[in-house]
């Protein structure tokens, strides 16, 4: 009995005395003031300099200050209470052309697991991240976003108009965190449309039934537009089909693919020309079976996007002339003609789920990448 009491008093003031070399150790070595590197400003596998780093006054030269015991404490803070810790929540602030979309389908349309889509604005101070639509931010900023940021919440900036077609808005400098738009160069690049690999056991195409020649819509008419003056051209050549508000000879939502399908070509012409900006107008006719003749970027440019001989470009011919020419011996010569379908049998081709995709990349990018990012300057980079 004796023998154990002072043996459990012996094993007391051993851990009496090694609690207190421990706290005196602590008080000296604590480390709630680290120097990081902070790598983070490019892209960092190390998230504790990147948290960190997110406090923007706390990035000096590259090296982040962390005070640990403030970080941990936001860290706590930051926890989203809704929804659950897991998920990523990604906040619509306006809805890209005011569309209605479906919340809950990253998960069924693009695989992509663990996001979270709200409009709900009171979700504010626990949403990761936030999208704005350029189209819809008032030229004031005054339907922007008043309270103080959450300091982990990152804002994308979408734009999928170019740069010709969207006006540029004093201010938006040094305010977003990412950029999401159909340019490659940016942080989400969500092209207007693409191609995938078609599975070995899904290999045949049927070409639509074709009953019209050369065949164009037109909505907004500018005499100005690289496209109208080719177009002035070409007609010199050959014969055009045009529809469209501009001639009179309006298509409906519903009228579209029947009309488009029974094209042997149709008029993929861009309103603006500008990298990467090759948009519905390809690859909706592309996808109802018609073959593209394209005028926008370079071929070089398409053939990022699509088969290079699954259409025509303007710049394959000196002339307009010789374009005519070429179509009509096309359209001579099926052997010919359905040489440019070719491609589908190993390629399928669609359109983006526009607003949709770009929340659900965004917000899938937010989760995988908790590093610091801001856009300083927006606009030198989109409008140059
Ligand atoms: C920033 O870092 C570089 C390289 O580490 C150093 O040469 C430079 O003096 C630093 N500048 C400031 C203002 O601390
Ligand atoms: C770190 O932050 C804590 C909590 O605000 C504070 O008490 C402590 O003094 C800070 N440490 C330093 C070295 O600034
Ligand atoms: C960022 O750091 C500064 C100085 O350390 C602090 O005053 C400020 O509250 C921090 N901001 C956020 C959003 O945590
Ligand atoms: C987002 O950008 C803003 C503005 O540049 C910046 O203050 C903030 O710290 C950035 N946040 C993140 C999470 O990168």
């Amino acid at each position: 009995m004796m023998e154990s009491q002072r043996w459990c008093q012996h094993i007391l003031i051993a851990a009496v005395f090694l609690s207190c070399v421990f706290a005196i150790f602590y008080m000296y070595y604590s480390p709630t003031i680290n120097r990081l590197h902070c790598p983070a400003l490019q892209v960092s596998k190390h998230n504790v300099c990147a948290d960190a780093c997110i406090n923007h006054s706390q990035i000096r030269n590259n090296t982040c200050a962390v005070n640990l015991t403030v970080l941990n404490n936001q860290l706590k803070e930051a926890k989203p209470s809704s929804p659950s810790q897991s998920e990523t929540l990604l906040l619509i602030w306006m809805r890209p052309f005011g569309q209605n979309i479906a919340w809950e389908s990253c998960s069924s349309q693009f695989q992509i697991e663990g996001c979270q889509l709200t409009d709900d604005r009171n979700l504010f101070n626990t949403a990761h991240g936030i999208l704005f639509h350029h189209r819809d931010i008032h030229q004031d900023l005054s339907n922007m976003p008043t309270l103080p940021r959450p300091y982990f919440q990152k804002w994308v900036w979408m734009n999928m108009e170019s740069p010709s077609n969207s006006g540029l808005i004093p201010g938006l400098n040094a305010l977003f965190n990412l950029t999401t738009s159909y340019r490659r160069d940016s942080d989400i690049t969500v092209p207007y449309g693409q191609t995938s690999e078609r599975s070995a056991d899904d290999r045949t195409y049927q070409i639509p039934q074709k009953e019209k020649f050369i065949c164009w819509i037109v909505s907004n008419w500018n005499p100005d537009h690289e496209r109208s003056k080719y177009y002035e051209k070409l007609k010199e050549h050959v014969s055009v089909e045009t529809f469209g508000k501009s001639f009179n000879r309006y298509v409906s939502d519903g009228d579209y693919p029947k009309l488009v399908s029974i094209c042997k070509f149709y008029l993929s012409f861009e309103n603006s020309i500008h990298e990467d900006y090759i948009t519905e107008k390809l690859f909706n006719p592309m996808t109802l079976g018609t073959v593209p003749v394209v005028l926008g970027p370079s071929r070089k440019n398409y053939e990022r996007f699509i088969p290079a001989d699954s259409f025509i470009h303007v710049d394959d011919f000196k002339t307009a002339g010789e374009l005519a020419e070429h179509l009509k011996v096309l359209h001579q010569n099926t052997d010919m003609y359905v040489k440019y379908f070719g491609w589908r049998e190993r390629h399928a081709v669609r359109g983006t789920l526009f607003g949709l995709e770009q929340a659900c990349r965004s917000c899938d990018h937010i989760r995988r990448n908790r590093n610091y990012r801001t856009v300083n300057d927006l606009n030198t980079w989109y409008w140059g």
